[in-house]
């Protein structure tokens, strides 16, 4: 899919360059700077406080950086309003499940075009595109997402009552229907037992390839980066500590010293 011209990059989907975040004193993001491409799944990994959710956050228009830029496709995210975040192409989903609890499953997914939650960052992340395409467009497109991640059986299901792997999916699907360039993946092994965590990084890569969904994954769970990411960045202590694929990331000296001096191993 990536094709190298020669003498030529392609221009990355997004780029973050040289940010910082300071909370108070606490400097949880120190002058972070790399790419993504196009249909990659960067994988975003660092023992517990790096900043892994402090940079989530930045990228979804939650914290404002102290310094830096984040483009994407070559326009700074930063200058746009936070409510502005799924019509620029970037969908997230939330550390913490964030579905309405009452709600069916359809009702959570098509929920965007006039969600009012306590959280503004949950509204502002699920305004729907289709919202200007009418109503029987919108109702086919999240019937093709249920489908598409094998919720249809469930579609008037109250969410509260569903399995926690199950609502993870319904939260998938919630961001995929806002029509995302990038998905943006808080830590969503989080919670699942060992064959869920499997299902979902097939899930996550089937989103990649059939769909060409560029996706940063935040994730502690290892085994799960390894074997779906192309590309991962390291942090530690809100620095880049290593970057490249799977293999070298897992094998450069300073990640295997900063994880065996966690706790979180
Ligand atoms: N809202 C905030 N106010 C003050 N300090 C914060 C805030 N959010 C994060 N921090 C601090 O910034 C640093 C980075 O935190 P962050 O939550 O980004 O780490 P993380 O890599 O996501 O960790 P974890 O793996 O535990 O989720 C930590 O020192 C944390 O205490
Ligand atoms: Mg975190």
């Amino acid at each position: 899919m990536m094709q190298a011209h020669s003498g030529q990059t392609a221009s990355p989907l997004l780029a973050v360059r040289d940010v910082s975040v300071v909370f108070g004193g606490i400097v949880a993001l120190n002058g972070i700077s790399f790419d993504m491409k196009k249909g990659q799944i960067l994988g975003l990994i660092g023992p517990n406080g790096a900043g892994k959710t402090t940079l989530f956050n930045c990228l979804s228009r939650l914290y404002q950086p102290s310094k830096g830029d984040i483009l994407l496709e070559g326009d700074s995210i930063l200058t746009r309003p936070p409510h502005r975040i799924s019509e620029m192409g970037i969908g997230r989903t939330f550390q913490n499940v964030a579905l309405f609890p009452n709600l069916t499953v359809v009702d959570n997914v098509r929920v965007g075009t006039h969600a009012r939650s306590n959280s503004d960052i949950v509204s502002d992340s699920l305004r729907l595109p289709w919202i200007r395409r009418g109503e029987k467009d919108m109702n086919k497109r999240v019937d093709d997402i249920l489908g598409y991640l094998e919720l249809r059986h469930v579609a008037h299901t109250v969410v509260s009552g569903l399995p926690f792997g199950t609502q993870k999916r319904v939260e998938l699907a919630r961001a995929l229907a806002t029509e995302p360039k990038i998905l943006l993946l808080d830590e969503p092994a989080g919670g699942l037992n060992h064959e869920e965590v499997y299902i979902l990084g097939d899930l996550v890569r089937k989103i990649r390839d059939d769909r060409g969904i560029t996706v940063l994954l935040v994730e502690h769970h290892m085994g799960l980066v390894m074997s779906i990411a192309d590309h991962v960045v390291a942090l530690n202590f809100g620095r880049k500590l290593a970057e490249g694929t799977p293999q070298q990331v897992q094998n450069d000296p300073d990640v295997i010293k900063a994880y065996l001096g966690s706790k979180d191993q």
